[in-house]
């Protein structure tokens, strides 16, 4: 280990794209010992990792087989109790719906030296690849980025939001899109609001269908789309430019 006292990088990789990485990711991933790498890490970034680090994969997607949350934590607090260096490469940005702040938590608590760098969360980076200018001024107040899967399976007062004016950007809503969409009709939004999900944002296998809202699930089910993907929900998707494979069914 290159150090005797351990430390910890919550480390952002970004939406999909490896050259979204920052500087900084880079400049901390070649310092670590060890580096915990999450699945939807895209692998090209493991080139900036030194020849010599050991690489844990330590996926968990919904459904899948997948590494326990409390097995991860005590890993990353074992390896830097060694004087390891740890790279915990995060999808996105670590704080947005990625457990990074419970992960933050537990080295606080066990006095691990930790620090945070910051990615590119695919709630922004897969709308703006796809030229969706999520606060364009003109039609949206900000934008909310919410869950499609909340911990204690409640719906957000959907009555609320809409009154908001806010775009909407929904994270892991793949899984019980018809449910989500049902809810947000009964919840008042219009059946025509422009909507959209985005697969594999800002990768090459970008996929996305663009409609209306009430048209959005069986537009997904026709056009094959899975996770991981994004949904925008607003008058702001009427500004995406598609690209060659998206599926188009532009809201009136
Ligand atoms: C557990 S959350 C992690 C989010 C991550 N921390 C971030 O900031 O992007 C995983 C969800 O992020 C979204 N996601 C991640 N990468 C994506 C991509 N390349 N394209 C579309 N959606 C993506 C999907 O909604 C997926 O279900």
């Amino acid at each position: 280990m290159s150090n005797a006292r351990g430390k910890v990088y919550l480390i952002g990789a970004g939406p999909g794209d490896p050259e979204l990485l920052t500087l900084k990711a880079v400049r901390m991933l070649a310092r670590a010992d060890v580096v915990l790498v999450d699945d939807l890490v895209h692998r090209d970034t493991l080139r900036h990792a030194s020849a010599g680090a050991r690489v844990i994969a330590v996926g968990k997607r919904g459904g899948c087989k997948s590494t326990p949350q409390a097995f991860i934590e005590k890993l990353m607090v074992r390896l830097a109790r060694r004087g390891a260096v740890v790279a915990r490469l995060k999808g996105g940005d670590p704080f947005m719906f990625g457990r990074g702040g419970e992960e933050l938590a537990v080295l606080q608590a066990a006095g691990i030296e930790t620090e945070v760098v910051p990615g590119i969360t695919a709630g922004l980076g897969a709308p703006a690849a796809l030229g969706i200018p999520v606060t364009h001024r003109d039609v949206a107040r900000g934008v909310t980025f919410l869950t499609g899967h909340a911990r204690d399976g409640s719906d957000p007062d959907w009555r609320a939001l809409r009154a908001a004016g806010t775009t909407l950007v929904i994270y892991m809503g793949m899984a019980r899109l018809q449910t989500l969409i049902a809810s947000m009709l009964a919840g008042g939004f219009s059946a025509g609001t422009p909507a959209c999900a985005i697969e594999n944002g800002t990768l090459p296998t970008q996929r996305e269908v663009l409609t209306t809202l009430a048209a959005l699930p069986q537009a997904v089910a026709a056009a094959g789309l899975g996770s991981p993907a994004i949904l925008v929900i607003g008058e702001v998707v009427r500004y995406a430019r598609s690209s060659a494979a998206s599926t188009v069914e532009r809201a009136a």
